[in-house]
């Protein structure tokens, strides 16, 4: 009774296996283990998806591409039997995108793969700022990358920054590291300025900023003066309109 069920369930897979398609996807650069390509911003990846059917007829079954769920467009010829697309180049926006290959008449069928974006932080040369005494100063570097950067420091003059001392605040919410100075000061502010940043793969990179600190200028004090012209105009026109009362009275 037992090696029953066992002998028909083993036919019913038998019958599957025979009966389905399979849909492979080939891939330059290649798919590891885990259905992930690595692959660098900017290269290019060729995917190449077979339908390898039980039989001839089958082989030829029409496939179709997906990104991220979307279909992607295939020209004719481009359909029956093997597909290819092609990313190039690859963008920061296919960092994690899943491209699947299925068969048209029977989405249950396909396959999936996705791609590894690596990239290094987009840091390099140098920036010239000028900063009022007592303005505040803020430094911006972007250290997004991919694997994350592993650390991110920056120096003032070739040395750390005195953090407490200096009045400085760095914040990193993995985009961008900040350097913020509240109230400038010539003496303790002025000078070059790197951040540097560390990649497992990339190695460093970094980005200058040569601060310049210049003296507070008066600001002019706008409003007041715009209120005080305000006062004088009304006054002026107060005294027109009481005068030109006293004058209509004398012309009737
Ligand atoms: C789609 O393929 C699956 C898996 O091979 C199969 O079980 C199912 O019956 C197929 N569906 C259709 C509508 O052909
Ligand atoms: C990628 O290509 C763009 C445009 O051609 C270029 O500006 C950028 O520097 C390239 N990035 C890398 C990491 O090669
Ligand atoms: C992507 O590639 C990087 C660099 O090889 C690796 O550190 C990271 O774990 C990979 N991420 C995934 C999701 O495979
Ligand atoms: C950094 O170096 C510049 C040029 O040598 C100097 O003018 C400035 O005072 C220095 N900054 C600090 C905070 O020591």
């Amino acid at each position: 009774m037992k090696w029953m069920f066992v002998s028909h369930v083993f036919h019913l897979l038998l019958y599957c296996s025979t009966q389905t398609l399979g849909v492979e996807i080939q891939s330059e650069p290649d798919v590891n283990s885990e259905g992930v390509i690595q692959i660098e911003l900017n290269q290019t990846v060729n995917l190449l998806c077979l339908s390898n059917g039980g039989s001839e007829a089958q082989a030829d079954e029409e496939l179709v591409w997906l990104r991220n769920g979307a279909m992607v467009s295939l020209k004719e010829g481009n359909k029956n039997g093997r597909s290819s697309v092609c990313v190039t180049p690859v963008i920061y926006e296919d960092n994690g995108a899943t491209f699947t290959c299925q068969l048209k008449t029977n989405s249950t069928v396909g396959s999936s793969v996705t791609l590894n974006v690596t990239y290094r932080p987009q840091l390099s040369g140098s920036e010239e700022l000028t900063a009022e005494e007592k303005s505040a100063l803020v430094l911006q570097c972007n250290i997004l990358a991919n694997p994350p950067v592993s650390s991110v420091s920056w120096t003032l003059n070739g040395s750390a920054l005195d953090l407490l001392g200096g009045g400085f605040t760095v914040t990193n919410d993995g985009y961008e590291s900040q350097l913020t100075v509240s109230s400038v000061g010539k003496s303790l502010h002025e000078g070059l300025y790197r951040c540097s940043t560390h990649s497992p793969i990339y190695g460093e990179a970094s980005k200058f900023f040569s601060v310049t600190v210049t003296e507070q200028t008066m600001k002019f004090p706008l409003i007041p003066i715009i209120a005080g012209l305000l006062v004088v105009c009304l006054t002026a026109l107060l005294a027109i309109v009481s005068r030109w009362k006293r004058i209509a009275k004398c012309f009737k």
